[in-house]
């Protein structure tokens, strides 16, 4: 298998699920499929252990935002541990791109998910809030001004914190999904797309470097970034944007994205 050179990342390459007049019979089974690579590689039973299942009640229901929910095996499985725990836990998924939101409502509906055709920047503008959002696999999708929009929505969304979730940049990271992956995933896009992915993420540095004062980068294994915001306990609500930048159709950060912090300044600390 050849390397590529993973020095740099690799925003303009282009995964194949994104092109919108990609083989649907393809993409259907890429969303599926998405079940199977989240559990091997999302780290999200340590995610829920150690930051979602302390923050949930049994007596007061809590509320779950996953951004970016794609088929929705993410939002299916907190919403089933949730209930396994005996905790109370109403889970919204929203993404904008309706072949996967008719793939998420294709599939037996569960207690206390719903899923909605919807961007952040959406829910912004409605005012909705949620105990906790995260996202898993949504941050190298971005470009520059996604990536602001999205963290500007998020610590709007956010009552007590936001966990985005996604790959890190690197060799082994690459090779061992091409390796592990080499004879499966045949009939849909996970290989090809899995492995353009590793080459459009972050490393950590590259990260911090990326995201406003406020947000702290974590490196979990394997070969996972978690980036956290955390809401100032006695912070008053954010202020909603008044602009929706018309390219992306993502809130633009005009202001301050924290009080005191200009968008877009480095400054997420190390954990
Ligand atoms: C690779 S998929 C990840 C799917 C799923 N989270 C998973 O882990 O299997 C990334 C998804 O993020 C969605 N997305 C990107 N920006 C978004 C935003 N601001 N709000 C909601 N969804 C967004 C895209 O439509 C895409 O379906």
């Amino acid at each position: 298998m050849a390397l590529p050179s993973l020095r740099e990342r690799a925003s303009d390459a282009v995964e194949i699920m994104d092109d919108p007049a990609c083989d649907p019979e393809r993409l259907t089974r890429t969303y599926a499929d998405f079940r199977i690579v989240n559990a091997m590689v999302s780290g999200l039973r340590g995610t829920y252990r150690r930051d979602i299942r302390p923050a949930l009640s049994r007596a007061r229901p809590s509320t779950l935002l996953d951004i970016g929910s794609g088929g929705g095996d993410v939002a299916r499985a907190l919403a089933r541990w949730a209930a396994r725990d005996g905790l109370r836990l109403e889970v919204t998924a929203i993404d904008p791109d309706a072949r996967a939101h008719a793939y998420a409502t294709s599939l037996p509906p569960l207690p206390g998910l719903t899923f909605r055709r919807a961007r952040s920047s959406d829910l912004v503008a409605e005012g909705a809030r949620f105990d906790v959002v995260v996202s898993n696999h949504v941050l190298h999708h971005l470009g520059p001004a996604e990536l602001g929009g999205l963290l500007f929505d998020s610590e709007r969304l956010a009552r007590r914190c936001v966990l985005h979730s996604d790959i890190e940049r690197g060799r082994l990271a690459y090779l061992g999904f091409g390796l592990g992956t080499w004879p499966f995933f045949r009939h849909s896009f996970i290989r090809a797309d899995g492995l353009t992915s590793i080459r459009r993420s972050f490393t950590a540095g590259e990260l911090r470097d990326a995201v406003p004062a406020g947000w702290r980068v974590t490196r979990e294994p394997p070969f996972r970034l978690v980036l956290r915001w955390d809401a100032p306990a006695d912070s008053p609500r954010l202020p909603v944007p008044v602009e929706i930048d018309p390219r992306t159709g993502q809130s633009r950060p005009h202001g301050p994205i924290s009080p005191g912090h200009p968008p877009g300044r480095p400054g997420a600390t190390d954990a």
